[in-house]
């Protein structure tokens, strides 16, 4: 059996990435890391992991079995643990435990430890309250210390673990999440906004965030811990590091992507429950939570339009290498903000394209297509791609961006028959997603963004070889898959079309 090298993640705390960095990874990433871990505990699958070197490998449907969960759900947690290095997998796909992460659960004391911090996630959910109260929440009839929790996870210093891999651990499980939501809470109730405005005393900033003072002053403390504040002579400021993150055009998209975040907190709080049971606390196949999330959602994806623009531009520049579009007719399916269809649309002035999504989402997308002056050209079509027929050879070009994670993998098939009805003989299918490497094991933004995918009860990510398989049964038999710098392109045709074997430079 081979085994491939150990690879740990840095930490954003162990390895001095730039403030930056770790502002990037507490916002986003760490919530999902400690509700990984914790899960993980909890379902009881670092029990069920047969250890490293002695004991044979199980496979993913092993273990689900065993713990009597999703397959889907405990593949999603494994393929995590994978790219952390806390988990090894062999050539047949079988999963063993790190011994060294083994020997650190054996611990009672450490295990103990581990278990008293899990409650705390749905409380600490309620740091606002606690914030405004200055004191204890009451969830399920029982009183929850928020704040004083806090003083004790980063202000005590007789709370320090055994060994640098133990409190390593403890950090991403415990820690990890706690810095989300701090900062979810200061970028919701205003204190960032107070802090950019220049440096004040405690008593300012509770009269300017109407907060309570002592809950102020643990928070600030804590987020003196992560570089981000610092005080003198009782005035709080940000540090020199911290201003250029923590004002203006950059405040503005930390605390969207903050909220982006706090949607996901409930569900992940229960995420050993949706991965035991496929029960879906933040059910996006629900549509009435669906329009909501996406409505919302659209909002946040015309905020990062600029950057999309670019991609979609790519994109195009890479597909007219071998194939010109002039009156081409185009198709986005799952548009969005209209991104990547307006990004064929100014490819040439004769350039048609339609734009496909849930009637709701549809009604943004005009005002980003009058922007860049292509709305003249724009067919707006409504309706469910789960069922939509898109007709026979009628598109040149179908573009799937960004789409197909949000669909069950079981619906897949079907969309692609239709997609591949409707495109004409030497048509061209363009998707941009976000790819697993073959090994399925990163890279490690796409395995949370898959992730919280499972969660949400839509798609599974997958590598590029299962894409090629899927639309290779529907005719689609050539295929590329290109890296763009934030997530892939796959294009795909019948064979003998061509298809661009680079990006453009
Ligand atoms: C993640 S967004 C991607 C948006 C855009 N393509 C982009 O790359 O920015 C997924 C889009 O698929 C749409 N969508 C999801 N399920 C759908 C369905 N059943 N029918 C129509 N549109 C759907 C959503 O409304 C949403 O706009």
């Amino acid at each position: 059996m081979k085994l491939p090298s150990l690879r740990r993640v840095p930490l954003p705390t162990s390895s001095s990435p730039s403030l930056a960095q770790s502002l990037h990874i507490w916002a986003r990433n760490a919530s999902n890391e400690s509700a990984l871990l914790r899960a993980s505990l909890s379902l009881g699958l670092f029990q069920a992991l047969p250890r490293e070197p002695t004991s044979a490998p199980l496979s993913v449907e092993a273990l689900a079995h065993q713990l009597g969960a999703s397959v889907r759900g405990t593949r999603a947690l494994l393929e995590l643990l994978l790219c952390m290095g806390l988990v090894r997998m062999d050539d047949a796909r079988g999963y063993t435990l790190s011994s060294s992460i083994a020997a650190l659960l054996d611990d009672a004391g450490f295990h103990a430890r581990l278990q008293a911090e899990r409650p705390w996630w749905h409380p600490m959910g309620r740091l606002d309250e606690a914030l405004q109260q200055g004191g204890p929440v009451v969830e399920d009839a029982d009183s929850w210390d928020v704040l004083g929790h806090y003083r004790e996870l980063f202000l005590d210093p007789t709370k320090v673990s055994t060994s640098a891999e133990a409190e390593d651990f403890f950090d991403r499980f415990a820690r990890g999440a706690a810095r989300t939501q701090l900062l979810i809470t200061v970028g919701r109730l205003g204190v960032l906004d107070a802090l950019a405005s220049g440096p004040q005393s405690l008593t300012r900033l509770g009269e300017t965030t109407k907060l309570s003072v002592e809950g102020l002053r643990v928070v600030l403390e804590v987020m003196a811990t992560l570089g981000l504040v610092r005080e003198e002579a009782g005035v709080w400021d940000l540090t020199a590091d911290a201003r250029p993150l923590l004002e203006g055009k950059a405040l503005a998209y930390l605390v969207r992507a903050l909220s982006v975040s706090s949607r996901y907190w409930e569900a992940l709080g229960r995420l050993d429950e949706t991965v035991r049971t496929e029960h879906f606390i933040l059910d996006l196949k629900d549509p009435e939570t669906s329009r909501r999330f996406y409505a919302d959602n659209s909002q946040q994806i015309t905020a990062v339009f600029a950057t999309h623009f670019q991609l979609g531009r790519k994109a195009v520049e890479t597909l007219a290498q071998v194939r010109p579009l002039e009156r081409a007719q185009v198709l986005d399916i799952g548009t969005g903000s209209g991104v990547w269809g307006a990004a064929f649309a100014r490819a040439t002035p004769t350039t048609q394209v339609t734009y496909f999504d849930q009637d709701v989402v549809l009604e943004q997308v005009r005002t980003n297509l009058e922007r860049l002056k292509v709305a003249e050209r724009a067919r707006f079509w409504p309706g469910d791609l789960l069922t939509h027929d898109f007709g026979e050879q009628a598109f040149d070009v179908i573009v799937l961006p960004q789409v197909l994670n949000v669909l069950r993998p079981e619906s897949l098939p079907g969309l692609f028959a239709r997609v591949s009805r409707a495109l004409k003989p030497d048509g061209v299918l363009l998707i941009a997603e976000y790819v697993l490497n073959e090994r399925r094991d990163g890279p490690l933004e796409h395995l949370y963004f898959g992730l919280r995918r499972f969660m949400t009860n839509e798609g599974d990510l997958l590598s590029a070889s299962e894409y090629a398989h899927l639309l290779k049964d529907v005719g689609l038999t050539a295929s590329v898959c290109l890296p763009l710098p934030t997530q892939e392109l796959i294009l795909a045709t019948r064979s003998g079309v061509p298809l661009p074997s680079r990006l453009a430079a």
